[in-house]
């Protein structure tokens, strides 16, 4: 049992309390706003195919194991990995890793103010009757203009950052899962109604089409990277938000379990999201590649023309900006437990502290849209690195790091503990996060990089040669990785 108890002993009060933050972290702006643009922009279905193969190979083994070390170190990512390494008698420099996933929330979080920001400024339009173009190239002046302001966005931006704190500030149980208790059910009713509205909007069976008729050769070593990234943003992994939310998991809830449904909901919401969306673009004869403006230029064209259209498009901003607050406060979670754990101040003066740092790096992001939008580096603003570095780069290597962390470095005895699964169960997930992660990882790496491309590591014999040489290796590294230090 653990008497250090870093989180001062919070839990989730309810018996949802887990599942429903955590799903709320995963179901986001990443499902609505990114993964049909990406899904667009990446060419359809073989994009969708790879990030649905990750989600399952990757995503579910990994997100096991950041709850199990959440609960096993309790404390936020930082203390959690670094308590949880040193149970094991492992060295420091994996603590690396908690301050990895923390940095990347914090990051994320950044930038995803200012897309919430549009969502919730689009909410004030659609109230108000700003929304009345009748053209793509009217909706998109709309959106320009929306941009184009800094004090307008700047604004927006800053609402959100003020209500994301005032959650989190609020605490565990009174903030976070009292606000998730009912953004969550209403989420969901209002994703069916319009998802019953996109059936009948003539485009459905072109959406269909684009989004599950898979060739493979569309797809290019950018996208297939994409894609992992994506699987990654999209359940929310390597960024401290569910290893956070893990260290307030009560003993003996099934990790295996919670893991399902919350990879299940969020797959299901993106698809749904996809099929709600995609319908709309091809009944109007849109781009399916028109970029993070996508879902603001294309949606409310399509309400505009819908009966009881203006009612359709605020159920819709109501139900993404609060699916982006839900993900919000579980990207700051890992800074505000760390804070007090690390620093005794108390969490509301961690949330406004934080608040203030956050507000400063969203508001350069925010910048990218309008003063700063020709400060640039590579061809990309402030706020395309920040989604660049932390989908393509910071989530997959930390998502490596943890990876071998749990497969290789630990004693097996502790994760096996915490997860409490079959016998069965145990081996196949030790031999997802062992082999298939990292190796899926390395080889979409390598091949994003040019070193190798994607068709060489597919033909069989070289993948299987080269997963059995992995395996060896490390079935011969793992027991020598794990040799305690002499006393
Ligand atoms: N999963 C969230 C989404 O899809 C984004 C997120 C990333 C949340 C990282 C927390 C941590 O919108």
């Amino acid at each position: 049992m653990t008497t250090n108890n870093g989180t001062g002993g919070v839990l989730w009060a309810g018996r949802w309390g887990f599942v429903l933050a955590a799903t709320g972290s995963a179901v986001g702006l990443g499902n609505i706003w990114k993964f049909p643009y990406m899904t667009g922009e990446y060419g359809g279905g073989a994009f969708v195919l790879v990030y649905l193969l990750c989600i399952a190979a990757i995503g579910v083994p990994l997100m096991m194991a950041e709850i199990a070390f959440g609960r096993r170190g309790r404390g936020s990512p930082v203390e959690a990995v670094k308590r949880v390494v040193a149970e094991s008698g492992g060295g420091s420099a994996w603590s690396i890793l908690g301050w990895m996933s923390m940095i990347c929330g914090f990051m994320i979080l950044s930038f995803y103010v200012v897309v919430a920001g549009w969502s919730l400024s689009y909410l004030w339009k659609a109230v108000s009757g700003g929304l009345n173009a009748d053209s793509v190239e009217g909706m998109a002046a709309i959106f320009e203009d929306n941009n184009a302001s800094p004090l307008n966005l700047g604004f927006w931006s800053t609402l959100v950052t003020l209500v994301t704190m005032l959650i989190v500030g609020k605490g565990v149980q009174e903030g976070i899962e009292r606000s998730v208790r009912w953004m969550m059910p209403g989420m969901v009713v209002m994703l069916a109604i319009l998802i019953g509205f996109g059936i009948f909007s003539g485009g459905f069976g072109q959406a269909v089409d684009f989004l599950f008729a898979f060739e493979f050769g569309q797809l290019s070593s950018e996208g297939l990277l994409a894609a992992m990234g994506h699987a990654f943003f999209t359940l929310s992994l390597a960024a401290g938000a569910i290893m956070a939310y893990g260290a307030y998991l009560p003993a003996g809830k099934s990790i295996a379990r919670t893991t399902f449904t919350v990879a299940i909901c969020d797959t299901l919401i993106a698809l749904m999201a996809g099929l709600a969306i995609f319908p709309i673009i091809f009944a109007n004869g849109m781009d399916p590649a028109g970029g993070p403006g996508l879902i603001f230029m294309s949606l409310p064209l399509a309400f505009a023309q819908m009966p009881m259209g203006t009612l359709l498009e605020i159920v819709f901003f109501v139900m993404l900006t609060m699916a982006a607050l839900t993900s919000a406060i579980s990207m700051i979670e890992a800074t505000i437990a760390w804070l007090v754990e690390s620093h005794g101040i108390t969490r509301n003066r961690a949330a406004w502290s934080t608040g203030i740092v956050l507000w400063l790096v969203s508001t350069l992001a925010m910048l990218s849209f309008n003063l700063g939008a020709d400060w640039t580096l590579g061809g990309r603003t402030f706020f395309d690195w920040l989604d660049y570095l932390t989908s393509r780069f910071l989530m997959p290597l930390g998502g490596l790091g943890l990876a071998l962390l749990a497969g290789f470095a630990l004693k097996d005895r502790l994760l096996r503990d915490e997860l409490g699964l079959s016998w069965g169960g145990h081996a196949l997930w030790l031999f997802m996060i062992r082999y298939v992660c990292p190796l899926a990882i390395v080889v979409i790496f390598i091949d994003a990089l040019g070193i190798m491309t994607l068709e060489m590591a597919t033909q069989w014999p070289w993948g299987l040669a080269a997963l059995t040489l992995f395996v060896v290796i490390g079935e011969w590294l793992s027991p020598r990785l794990r040799r305690q230090p002499a006393h």
